[in-house]
């Protein structure tokens, strides 16, 4: 029995976070996935478990943090790229809207770490401290040159960083990864503190996101990053075949855009030419949060007339995903239980309270 003299914030926090345990890391290990599938789980924002039929596993975009947890002084700092893109002043209230459904110090079979960029919902020196802990140097951190500065100024070894720029491959075991153009605009707008102007100086995106084709025995996996909507996913779309694509998606407050509409979720998956869209990063910031059903109500209103030859998913975070025996299913739910329900005998002694 618990004895609140014993009870401190400390051990609160350790005894309730992360939320889910290790749960989902256990769902994961235990997971054999079948021949000619991939399986994915959701571990919120645009971060991701793939498992591949030979035992392949790839985290990308994972992190396990907050957003904001105090006013502060109320302002942004300097320079940030929300005063770049929009000229707003006041701290954005992006608080964290989900909890952390994965315990990185539980992942002991990650093979490779994947980020798309170096924004601080996409990259988590946490991650990158356990994966360093728990696996050799064979498991390599993959990104852009903004995330492998990042990961060697953590101290992960650089023997462990793979740069990789549009155009670039990569190759563990059975999944090929490839790195293609990213759309993100906020990125763009996002340099250094230390640079005063960006006039005559426009930076390297090639050096800052990358977009990834996730190829997988099972099936092809895009992607976006936070990237805005381009024409030229028509391009990617011609020029790999895509299975599903994960763009992200939000609620843009006034006189911002940082996210894809509903509408620009469906274009994305129109020009990537994929079989399934799944709409990602709505699920994590309160001040960004939206309703993917938006995207269902569209793809219905439209899929007749514009002949659609995909379908939307709408998932819920530590969720599991395999394709292809999930593509059509349109919207996940969690496991119900109670599947064993009157397997036996209840020792009650009077059945007519039930
Ligand atoms: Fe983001």
């Amino acid at each position: 029995m618990p004895n609140i003299n014993e009870i401190t914030r400390e051990s609160w926090i350790l005894n309730t976070f992360p939320e889910w345990g290790t749960w989902l890391n256990e769902d994961i290990e235990r997971e054999e996935v079948k021949k000619g599938t991939v399986a994915m789980w959701w571990l919120c924002n645009t971060g991701y478990w793939i498992k591949t039929e030979n035992n392949t596993n790839l985290i990308i975009d994972l992190w396990v943090k907050t957003g904001k947890r105090t006013h502060g002084n109320g302002l942004m700092k300097d320079r940030h790229q929300h005063i770049r893109a929009c000229g707003c002043r006041k701290v954005q209230p992006n608080l964290r809207a989900v909890p952390v459904v994965i315990d990185p110090f539980e992942m002991k079979t990650v093979d490779v770490v994947l980020a798309t960029h170096d924004h601080s919902d996409h990259i988590d020196e946490n991650v990158a401290a356990a994966v360093c802990q728990l696996t050799d140097s064979s498991v390599k951190f993959v990104g852009p040159k903004s995330c492998t500065d990042l990961w060697r100024g953590w101290g992960v070894p650089e023997e462990r960083l793979v740069t990789v720029r549009p155009g670039d491959t990569y190759t563990v075991k059975d999944i090929e990864i490839v790195a293609v153009e990213s759309f993100d605009r906020t990125e763009l707008v996002t340099v250094p503190y230390e640079v005063e102007s960006l006039e005559g100086n426009p930076p390297d995106m090639f050096e800052k996101a990358v977009n990834y084709i996730i190829k997988t025995p099972g099936g092809n996996i895009y992607h976006a990053g936070d990237s805005h909507y381009s024409n030229m996913f028509a391009k990617h779309g011609n020029e790999h075949k895509i299975d599903i694509a994960l763009g992200s998606y939000g609620e843009n407050p006034r006189g911002m855009t940082d996210k894809l509409t509903a509408n620009g979720i469906l274009r994305m998956a129109e020009g990537l030419n994929c079989q399934v869209v799944i709409p990602m990063h709505h699920d994590i910031w309160t001040n960004f949060k939206a309703d993917p059903m938006e995207i269902m109500s569209l793809w219905k209103m439209k899929k007749d007339k514009l002949k659609y030859k995909f379908k939307p998913y709408i998932w819920d975070i530590g969720g599991k995903f395999i394709y292809p025996d999930n593509k059509d299913d349109l919207e996940f739910n969690y496991d119900r239980g109670f599947e064993d329900a009157f397997t036996e005998d209840t020792d009650l002694p009077y059945y007519w309270i039930l």
